[in-house]
């Protein structure tokens, strides 16, 4: 019998809440399914901090490396100035694992409202892969006279060949392994940013002749945002560098739901994945049982079919649509649901 290793870590806010309700559901999964795991909680981030000062030490990154996967609650504490536990945690777990590809689906669940008018889950269901270790996130750049009137900050966006390259493949294979519209977007901006997204261009249709099978498109990213409210059924995969994936990705859980049924994958292909859901921490909802674990159960959906469970990943997605099926959970909203997170997990549960 298999028996994977899986870090976890709860993190701040309501992360402990969801990440409880996704362990449950991989209890249920490894019974039906029949595999073995073991846990290795951490207790990285912001009341880690506040107690310690550490961030995540390299050691963490070490131990990590001889994981199966990662599972994390939410990284973000009100006491704490914000960029701290993003860098020092979030972006430190996705850049020092080489987690090149941040995988973020767009799906309309049945019986989940969605602000765009006239359109049903036939027509939101796409997936975002969006750039996970460049452009402008690797912090490159500085400010010069700071301080004086005369001030200029500099935020450079860093595109490599290797780093779009391998994101663009990923890209393509994945749209074939989906295999419903077999259509790639590239999401960029080549009116404006014409370096950065030059590269990104011509990478895109070099491999594209790789991939004749794979129908391929271009939109620039604010135009994006445009046909995702207004025409979400034209797409099927969407690549992208990591500021516009960031930035696309929120208005994708608005319009599947909200933050309560977003998850994404942070991967890295040849490594150690980390999966979480995509909404923070919620400091105001922590500890009273009403937020929506939806969204981490779905990341641990993900999580599964990484490490090579890929039924019990199918039976968690089905097991979602069944209990949402049910009618029973009202919102997705923290604190609307009709139900309290904890029967949220548990109905889900009941039907893997
Ligand atoms: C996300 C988050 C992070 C990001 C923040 C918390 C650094 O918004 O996962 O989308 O910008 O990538
Ligand atoms: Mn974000």
């Amino acid at each position: 019998m298999k028996n994977y290793r899986i870090g976890v870590i709860p993190g701040d806010g309501t992360g402990p809440e969801v990440v409880r309700e996704g362990l449950k559901i991989l209890e249920a999964a490894a019974r039906k399914y029949g595999f073995k795991y073991e846990t290795i909680v951490y207790p990285f981030g912001g009341e880690h901090y506040k107690k310690t000062g550490e961030t995540l030490p390299d050691s963490a990154i070490e131990e990590f490396k001889k994981l199966d996967a990662l599972y994390l609650g939410a990284i973000g504490h009100p006491d704490v100035k914000p960029g701290i536990l993003e860098q020092g945690i979030l972006l430190k777990i996705r850049f020092s694992l080489d987690q090149y590809i941040n995988l973020r689906p767009v799906k309309l669940y049945p019986n989940v409202w969605t602000p765009i008018k006239d359109k049903g889950p036939e027509d939101i269901d796409f997936v975002v892969v969006r750039e996970n270790t460049e452009g402008l996130y690797v912090g490159a750049g500085g400010f010069l006279r700071k301080g004086t009137p005369f001030e200029v900050a500099i935020q450079e966006s860093i595109n490599t060949r290797k780093g779009v390259e391998r994101c663009i493949r990923f890209a393509f294979e994945y749209t074939i392994k989906r295999n419903k519209k077999k259509k790639l977007t590239l999401c960029g901006k080549t009116n404006v940013l014409t370096y950065a997204f030059d590269l990104w261009e011509r990478t895109f249709y070099e491999v594209a002749r790789e991939y004749p099978e794979v129908q391929t498109d271009y939109a620039h990213v604010d135009a994006t945002t445009m046909w995702m409210v207004k025409n979400p059924e034209w797409f099927d995969v969407i690549v992208t560098d990591n500021m516009f994936g960031d930035i696309i990705t929120d208005l994708g859980a608005m319009i599947q739901g909200g933050m309560g049924v977003a998850a994404g994958g942070n991967i890295n292909p040849e490594g150690v994945s980390m999966f979480e859901p995509i909404g923070g921490s919620a400091p105001k909802y922590t500890g009273q049982n009403v937020i929506n674990p939806i969204a981490a159960i779905c990341a641990l959906g993900m999580l599964l079919d990484n490490i090579g469970e890929s039924e019990a990943s199918q039976a968690v997605e089905n097991a979602v649509i069944k209990a949402l099926e049910t009618g029973k959970i009202k919102s997705m909203s923290a604190g609307k649901m009709g139900l309290t997170t904890q029967e949220v997990g548990d109905l889900i549960a009941s039907f893997i």
